[in-house]
C-alpha cells in the first residue's frame, strides 16, 4: 500500500525521507529485527521499536538537538529502550504499574552471575516451602477463577521464594517480578493470545516452575547482550497519571508516544492477572479510574466543553449517544482528556522541540471515531507548528488484520478489521 501524506500546515520542514510515504511503515532497509529485549514480556498495544529510532532520526535531520526523549504513555518501555540505546536521556510515565515494571527492567543492566545465583536460590526456596494459611487467605475468588488450585499454590510458593531470596527494592527483585508476571497467562486458563479477559475451558495451563525456568532463560540470555552505551544515559520511569495536576519533572526535546485508542483496549482488564499477583491492587478495577478512555462510571462530560472541541467531536459524541450513553460519555471524556494531554506535552517540550504521536482511529457500532483527526486538532489548539498527519501501514506480524468476537486473530475477512492503518502525527514547538 502506498500511503498518502496529509499535511495540515504546509510543512517547511517536510521529512526528507517520507516522499514515498513509507518512511514510517517499516523498519530500516537492512530488515534488522527488533532487539529481543522488547520480547521479554508481552504487552498488548506495544508499538514497533523502529518508530522511536525513526522519530529520532527525523527530529535530528529537522534540526532538533535531542538530548532528552520523553514518552508520556510509556507502556512496556519501547521508547525508553530505544532512546537509551541511542545515547539519549529518557523520561517516561505510565499509569499501569505492570507497564512501568517491565519498562524499568528492560532499561537496566544485570550481572549474569548474580542473576544465576538468585535463580538457584529461588529454586531452592521453592522446593523447600509450602504456602502458609496466611498466603492462602490472601487468594481472592478472582484469582481462583483463573487458576487451578495446584498452580495457585505453586505461584504462592514462587512469589514467596522471590520475596525471601531477592532483596526488596533491588533491580534484581524487579527482574524476577517481571518474569513472574509474564508466566501468569500461560499458567492460567486465560484464553491464549486474546486481548479480552476470557476463560479457555479447554486449556491445559503450564506448570509454574517449568514456565518460570523458561522465562528466566529467555530474560537472562537477552540481558547478556550489551545494548546500551558505555556512558549510559539517565532513564526515569514513573508510575503516574500523566494528567495528574503536578507538572512532570522533565523538559524534553523529543516526545515519542502513543496514547490509548479509545474503545480499543481495557488495560486494567488485560493486565489483571499481573496487577493482582504483583499486589499492585486488591481490585484490578481500581486501576481503570484515571486510564484514558476508561469506559466505566464516567460521568456525562460538559456539553459546552464538547462543543468547544469542534463539529467532528460534537457529531461523534451525539451519534454515540444514540447508540449507548456509557460509550458516548467515555469517548467524550477521552476527547477532552486528549486536549489536555497535548497541551501538557507542548509545555513539556523545550523550544524547538518536536512531538511524534502514534494513534489509530477506531469505530463503535458503525460510528467512526477519528482519534487521529482529533489529536491533530488538539495540536493546533495547543500551539504546535508544522503539524503533519501521516498515515502508516501497520506491519502485521500475524499476517491477518481480523479479530473475532473473542478478541482472537482470525483469517475470516467477514470479522471486525482492527488493524491496517494508523497515523504518525508530528508537530514542532517554536
Ligand atoms: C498505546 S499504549 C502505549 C504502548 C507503548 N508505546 C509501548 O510500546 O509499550 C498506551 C498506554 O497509556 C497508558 N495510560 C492510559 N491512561 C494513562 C494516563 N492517564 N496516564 C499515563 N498513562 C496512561 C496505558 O497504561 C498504556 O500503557
Amino acid at each position: 500500500m502506498t500511503a498518502t501524506k496529509t499535511v495540515l500546515q504546509a510543512p517547511s520542514d517536510a521529512c526528507p525521507f517520507d516522499d514515498s510515504a513509507s518512511y514510517w511503515d517499516f523498519g530500516d532497509q537492512r530488515g534488522r529485527r527488533e532487539d529481543p529485549i522488547h520480547r521479554i514480556h508481552s504487552y498488548p498495544a506495544k508499538f514497533p521499536a523502529f518508530i522511536t529510532t525513526k522519530a529520532l532520526e527525523h527530529a535530528e535531520r529537522q534540526g532538533v538537538d535531542v538530548k532528552v526523549v520523553a514518552d508520556v504513555f510509556c507502556g512496556c518501555g519501547t521508547t525508553a529502550v530505544e532512546a537509551k540505546r541511542n545515547g539519549k536521556n529518557f523520561w517516561g510515565c505510565d499509569i499501569n504499574p505492570v507497564a512501568t515494571l517491565i519498562a524499568k527492567v528492560k532499561t537496566r543492566r544485570y550481572r549474569d552471575a548474580v542473576l544465576g545465583r538468585y535463580f538457584e536460590a529461588i529454586q531452592d526456596e521453592f522446593r523447600r516451602i509450602q504456602p502458609s494459611p496466611d498466603d492462602r487467605a490472601w487468594i481472592t475468588d478472582r484469582i481462583r477463577y483463573w487458576f487451578d488450585d495446584r498452580n495457585v499454590d505453586d505461584l504462592l510458593r514462587l512469589d514467596r521464594a522471590i520475596r525471601q531470596r531477592v532483596p526488596a527494592n533491588s533491580t534484581y527483585r524487579s527482574f524476577f517480578r517481571c518474569g513472574f508476571s509474564n508466566i501468569l497467562k500461560p499458567t492460567s486458563r486465560w484464553l491464549t493470545k486474546s486481548i479480552k479477559a476470557q476463560l479457555d475451558p479447554h486449556k491445559s495451563p503450564r506448570g509454574v516452575m517449568e514456565a518460570f525456568t523458561e522465562q528466566f532463560a529467555l530474560m537472562r540470555e537477552t540481558c547478556k547482550q550489551n545494548r546500551f552505551p558505555a556512558r549510559a544515559p539517565k532513564v526515569h520511569i514513573r508510575t503516574r497519571n500523566f494528567l495528574a495536576p503536578a507538572a512532570p519533572a522533565c523538559r524534553a526535546d523529543l516526545i515519542v508516544t502513543s496514547p490509548p485508542y479509545v474503545t480499543s483496549y481495557d488495560y486494567a482488564d488485560i493486565h489483571q492477572l499481573s496487577t493482582l499477583w504483583l499486589r499492585c491492587t486488591s481490585d484490578y478495577r481500581a486501576l481503570r479510574k484515571n486510564m484514558l478512555g476508561n469506559q466505566y462510571r464516567v460521568p456525562a462530560p460538559d456539553q459546552n466543553a464538547i462543543k468547544d472541541l469542534g463539529p467532528t467531536v460534537e457529531d461523534t459524541y451525539s451519534s454515540l449517544l444514540d447508540k449507548e450513553r456509557r460509550k458516548a460519555h467515555s469517548v467524550g471524556r477521552y476527547f477532552l482528556d486528549m486536549d489536555k494531554v497535548v497541551a501538557k506535552c507542548r509545555k513539556m517540550l523545550n523550544e524547538n522541540g518536536m512531538a511524534v504521536f502514534v494513534i489509530g482511529n477506531t469505530e463503535y457500532q458503525g460510528v467512526r471515531i477519528d482519534n487521529a483527526g482529533h489529536l491533530a486538532d488538539c495540536m493546533q489548539r495547543a500551539g504546535f507548528h508544522n503539524i503533519q498527519k501521516i498515515p502508516r501501514k501497520v506491519s502485521l506480524k500475524i499476517m491477518t488484520p481480523y479479530r473475532d468476537a473473542r478478541g482472537l486473530f482470525t483469517r475470516d475477512s467477514t470479522q471486525r478489521r482492527v488493524y491496517g492503518e494508523e497515523f504518525v502525527i508530528i508537530g514542532r514547538r517554536r
